[in-house]
Parts: C-alpha cells; structure tokens; sequence
C-alpha cells in the first residue's frame, strides 16, 4: 500500500511544479511589458526569454526544452535541447514559447500572452521549431476531427456533434494569405470567421471555453505553439490534432535528425502529449480573449492576470490575479 501511494505521488510529480511554472511564466510577462508599443520585436521577445530562463533555473527540476521559439524569426531563443533547473528534482519537458505575439507587443496590440507547457519527460512532442498545420475544437466536438479531411468535412462534423448547422459554427482562423482558401471554404458554407493577426495558442484554447462562441481552430502556425495548445487542450478535454509542415529539405531534414521517421505524419493529441500529468500555463502581457493584460496600478504594484490548467483536473481552468 505505501509503495502504491509513492508511485502515486510520483506519477503526479511534474504538476506539482504549475505554481513555479506560474512564477516564471508572470516574470516573462512582466519583463515584456515595458516593450509594448515600441516597434521591437526582438527587444520584447529577449528580455521575456531573459527572465523565463532566470525563473526556469531556480526551479528544482531537470527540466528540458523540447521544443521552443527562435529558428523562425531568429529571435533570442530558449533554444531546443537546452537543460533549465536546477537538476534536483523530478525531470520534464517543457514547451515554451517566452511571449506568443511578439509582433503584437510591438504595435501595441491585444493577445501577447508568456506561455509554456509543461509534462513528464519523454512525453511532449521533441521537434524542430517550424509550422505545424493544426485543428482543434473543444471537448464537446473531442473525437470528430481529422486534420487529413478538408474543412468543410470537419465543420460539418463538428456542427453535427454540437446540434448546430453550419450557418451558427464559428471557425477561428488566423489572418495570413495562406489560409484565404480555408476562410473562402468557411464563407462558403454560409458559416463565420473569427480572424485575428496574432497568437493562436489563445485561439486554440478559445474553443474549450464556452463563454468564446468558438467551435473550431484551424491554420498553419508555429509548432511550438502547437504543443504548447495541444498540452492546454489536454487538460481542458478538448482535443488538437497536428502535423509538422517542413517548407523545404532543410527543414525536413531537421526533423528526422531529431527521431522523427515520418515528419509531415499526422499526429493526434495523445501523440503531442503523451501523459496527463502535465499542465499549462500563460500570463497576458496585453489583452486577450483568455486573460488580461499587465495592469501598473497607482501604488506602483503590478497587477498578473494569468491562465493555468493542469490535466486530469476537476476545476480544468483557473484564472489567477497576483500583485507584484
Ligand atoms: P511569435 O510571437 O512567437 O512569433 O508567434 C506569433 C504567431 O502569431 C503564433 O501565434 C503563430 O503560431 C505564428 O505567429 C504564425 O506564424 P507567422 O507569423 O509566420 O504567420
């Protein structure tokens, strides 16, 4: 019987770091704050990357970055493989990407979020950061997605499972040229877009909250992005499914350097994250359908709104304020 609960307690281990999680993911946003609106991209994402990587080291854990920003747009990186922690403690994957909408931090714009994911290790996707072709729906619509069927199937699936016709399913879609041939497929179907310009992590999760009035995310993004959202949808009991999308030799290449015999095969959630016992975790830097963004109140404390869902969870979500 004791050696039952030890296992127990184990096989939770990972979860019981959300709260350091928490810490790091609010000094990221924190330290991005002060970028927001100045035209600096890179500036925003190096000092959010700085400080996660400060907070990540305190944490007693081997943690491994096993997928992270940084290849795309060349900006200052928590890079692939790198070892954060500080080697005592239980050993993890981690997902991260320092701030989702570093573009939208620079102009100013809503839905900037620090986030990162985290699970047993050996658990999350290991892969290069590139895009990933990606769908996702919340738990109602878990089981009716197939990211290899073209859209029109899906959204008749999922209009289906919810009791809905077409003309009331919302498509979340993020607004680039490469995906007008899936919003021209959504105005077809008499159904609506919900376009926005950046951060589809928090579009992803827009699915598994009812209050959103989103049934559906679909596109091509970033990969750790996808990971990221796959982990969050886990634990909100919807589902993702994803597919690595190589944009030419190198890139592929990349992919089977890193163990993956198959990279552009289609992956289901349960192939992104391999446990439950794993957890999510974003604070807003700006503003955005999940959460607000950092707030300087006038007795100079700042104000943290952030997200966290932990799988296998009862509450699935929690919103949490904290001052610093
Ligand atoms: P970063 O801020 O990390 O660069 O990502 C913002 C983002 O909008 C992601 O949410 C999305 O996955 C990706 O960019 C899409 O890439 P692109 O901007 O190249 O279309």
């Amino acid at each position: 019987m004791e050696e039952l609960k030890t296992n127990v307690v184990n096989e939770k281990r990972v979860q019981a770091l959300a709260m350091d999680f928490l810490t790091v993911s609010q000094q990221a946003a924190i330290a991005a704050y002060p970028w927001i609106g100045k035209g600096k991209k890179n500036e925003a994402d190096g000092a959010g990357t700085e400080a996660m990587r400060n907070q990540l080291n305190l944490i007693d854990m081997s943690g491994l970055i096993v997928i992270g920003e940084g290849e795309l747009d060349e900006a200052p990186m928590l890079y692939i493989d790198e070892e954060v922690g500080t080697g005592r403690g239980p050993q993890i994957d981690i997902a991260v990407d320092p701030i989702d909408g570093t573009s939208a931090i620079a102009k100013g714009l809503d839905n900037s979020i620090a986030v990162l994911a985290a699970s047993v290790k050996g658990s999350l996707l290991h892969a290069p950061d590139m895009y990933m072709k990606k769908i996702a729906v919340g738990p109602k619509a878990k089981g009716c997605i197939d990211i290899d069927a073209p859209l029109i199937e899906n959204m008749k699936a999922v209009a289906n499972t919810l009791g809905k016709s077409l003309q009331e399913l919302t498509v979340m879609i993020q607004e680039r040229p490469r995906h007008n041939h899936l919003i021209k497929q959504v105005f077809d179907a008499g159904a609506s877009v919900r376009l926005f310009t950046d951060g589809d992590v928090t579009g992803s999760i827009a699915t598994a909250i009812e209050e959103m009035d989103v049934d559906i995310l679909v596109g091509t993004g970033g990969a750790p992005e996808g990971v990221i959202a796959a982990t969050a949808l886990k634990s909100l009991g919807g589902d993702f499914q994803g597919k690595l999308a190589p944009q030419n030799q190198e890139e592929f290449d990349r992919c089977m350097k890193m163990g993956l015999s198959e990279p552009e095969k289609a992956l289901t959630i349960d192939e992104i994250v391999k446990s439950d016992d794993c957890f999510f975790v974003a604070t807003g830097i700006t503003d955005n359908m999940l959460m607000k963004g950092i707030r300087k109140k006038e007795n100079g404390l700042t104000l943290t709104h952030s997200f966290l869902t932990v799988g296998g969870s009862v509450s699935k979500y929690q919103s949490i304020e904290t001052y610093y």
